[in-house]
């Protein structure tokens, strides 16, 4: 019972859980296409806790490669899903490319866990299913509003699709709604690998700090919050990855008293974007190139979590403070200027 799937697992925040996984006594298996993470990232999570994991290049659009995965590894007992596309303005631009990759995706591999009779599922949601929230913090019951983005509408129908999945599939299923992920493992073998110019805060920060990008451009300075620029809930990607852990198992215990239940992830903390510059340049002693520019398209005002069901209810700790997103997220950019350049 103790053999996870994890697809995407050489990205981001599946990296950060593989190693939670294997540290706590899992077994994990790999899938993913390196479509956009590198396979290197592999070795590093086996440097941090000493246990290798395989990872398979497949696409999950490819079912009959799928398929054959799981007749080869007839003993998974779980399936965590990360594995898809992420980029809000890619997707406005190419939406069919994100119906066909995360939907098709995500479709091929619920195939497979009613086939293959796997229990349990964790899927990869986001705090963008909340849009621009009426009321602060958002709860689990908050109302879920019209996606801002051809990505965020693959979360809100991947959502969708799970739901109806449970009526009629003997599986347990959790959907993990993820605030802003931030920071990297302290051992800093392992962050967030950026291709091309990042479109999230910190990255940006941190690329501008090191000299990879001129200066930071705050999106719109005239919002009505206490400093005029957006909040957000950054969350510790070690933080979100040990929930993963949680909830699986919170699953095996047979503790769900639904086939279906979602949880958010966050800090329940908002910072404003200057609240996270002084931050950033409290904790490295370093001034930031910024100034305050015009509003981004799509951006919501305000928006962070109440994470009382996910600390209540999976037994879900918080360890890490701003202070350590802002530390491990430096300490990773320095270390891909000195490895990339
Ligand atoms: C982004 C996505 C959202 C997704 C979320 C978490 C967009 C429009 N939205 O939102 O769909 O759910 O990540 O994965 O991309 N900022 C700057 N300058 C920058 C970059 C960001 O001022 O160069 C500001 C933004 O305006 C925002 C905050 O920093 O206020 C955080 O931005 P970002 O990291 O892109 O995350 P979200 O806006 O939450």
């Amino acid at each position: 019972m103790n053999k996870i799937l994890v697809t995407g697992g050489c990205g981001y925040i599946g990296s950060h859980t593989i190693v939670e996984l294997q540290q706590s006594g899992f077994e994990v298996v790999s899938i993913d296409d390196n479509s956009s993470s590198e396979p290197w990232i592999m070795e590093r999570v086996q440097q941090i806790t000493g246990i290798p994991c395989t990872n398979h290049a497949i696409n999950l659009c490819d079912m009959p490669a799928l398929r054959a995965f799981f007749e080869a590894q007839p003993d998974i007992s779980g399936v965590i899903h990360f594995a898809a596309f992420k980029s809000v303005g890619e997707s406005s631009k190419e939406p069919l490319k994100y119906f066909h990759n995360n939907l098709l995706g995500q479709m091929n591999l619920m195939r497979c866990v009613q086939d293959f009779k796997i229990p349990h599922f964790v899927f990869s949601s986001s705090c963008t299913v909340y849009g621009n929230p009426e009321q602060l913090p958002v709860t689990e019951e908050s109302p879920m509003q019209e996606p801002e983005s051809p990505y965020g509408r693959t979360k809100v129908i991947g959502e969708a699709m799970l739901r109806d999945f449970v009526k009629v599939v003997p599986a347990q299923v959790i959907a993990l709604r993820y605030f802003n992920p931030v920071g990297a493992h302290p051992s800093n073998h392992i962050g967030e690998y950026i291709l091309g110019v990042p479109s999230y805060l910190l990255p940006y920060i941190t690329q501008t700090a090191i000299g990879k990008r001129k200066k930071l451009t705050v999106f719109g300075g005239d919002y009505p919050t206490r400093d005029g620029t957006c909040i957000r809930d950054y969350i510790h990607v070690c933080d979100v990855a040990r929930a993963h852990v949680n909830a699986i198992q919170y699953l095996q215990r047979g503790a769900a008293p639904q086939a279906f239940e979602v949880f958010n992830l966050g800090s329940g903390l908002g910072q404003t974007v200057l609240e996270m510059i002084a931050s950033f340049e409290k904790v490295t002693a370093l001034r930031l190139n910024y100034e305050v520019g015009d509003r981004r398209a799509g951006d919501v005002v305000a928006v962070y979590a109440n994470n009382r069901k996910a600390r209540e209810v999976l037994g879900w700790e918080l360890k890490f403070d701003l202070d350590a997103m802002m530390a491990t997220s430096w300490a990773w950019e320095q270390r891909l200027a000195r490895e990339h350049g």
